[in-house]
């Protein structure tokens, strides 16, 4: 079951109107906080945005890659407290990870996207800009935010036959 689910799930950047039921976004809550967290430090908080001016405030956070989120009915932003753990990045993005594949299994598409190290202008960086839409304390990281909602449109799962074996060594590096 696990591996259907990793080779079903696709990047879903097209969403129906319907909106998420309320148990479903529970799973997707209990999906976060459920992720590992280095030394059990847990620094990542979570922002459930359903709201459609927020989200289209949200989808402008950069040029590319983030006006999909405007026709999302859901959008998740990952932050973390990087004064309580120096693997903030690692835990946030274990976190996102974890949202993606519950999206999969409750019948959702989602699709990452980048913050952290994206700009939103020349002079503001993209977390920055999402902090002042989202009232998020200075002191928070944005890593990401996921676009989540019933899929309107299909991809192809992932092929076996597409899989690079050859990044894979046994015991050496380069050995087969
Ligand atoms: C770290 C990371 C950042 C990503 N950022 C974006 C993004 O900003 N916008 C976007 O549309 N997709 C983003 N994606 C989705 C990738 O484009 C996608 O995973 C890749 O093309 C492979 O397609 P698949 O997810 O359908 O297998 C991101 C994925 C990862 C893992």
């Amino acid at each position: 079951m696990f591996f259907s689910l990793i080779k079903n799930r696709r990047s879903i950047r097209k969403y129906k109107k319907r909106k998420i039921e309320k148990d479903k976004i529970e799973k997707l809550m209990k999906a976060v906080l459920f992720s590992p967290s280095s030394k059990a430090r847990y620094p990542c908080e979570f922002i459930f945005v359903n709201d459609n001016e927020l989200l289209t405030k949200l989808s402008q956070s950069k040029p590319h890659g983030s006006a999909f989120l405007a026709n999302a009915p859901l959008g998740i932003v990952v932050t973390a407290d990087s004064t309580k753990s120096d693997v903030w990045i690692e835990d946030a993005s274990i976190a996102t990870t974890f949202i993606l594949l519950a999206a999969e299994t409750l019948g959702l598409g989602a699709c990452w996207i980048q913050i952290r190290k994206r700009k939103y202008s020349k002079t503001i960086d993209s977390e920055e800009y999402i902090r002042n839409v989202l009232s998020i304390p200075d002191n928070r990281h944005v890593l990401a935010m996921v676009g989540v909602g019933y899929p309107d449109e299909t991809k192809m799962p992932g092929q076996e036959g597409d899989l690079e074996y050859d990044k894979i060594f046994f015991n050496q590096y380069g050995n087969y």
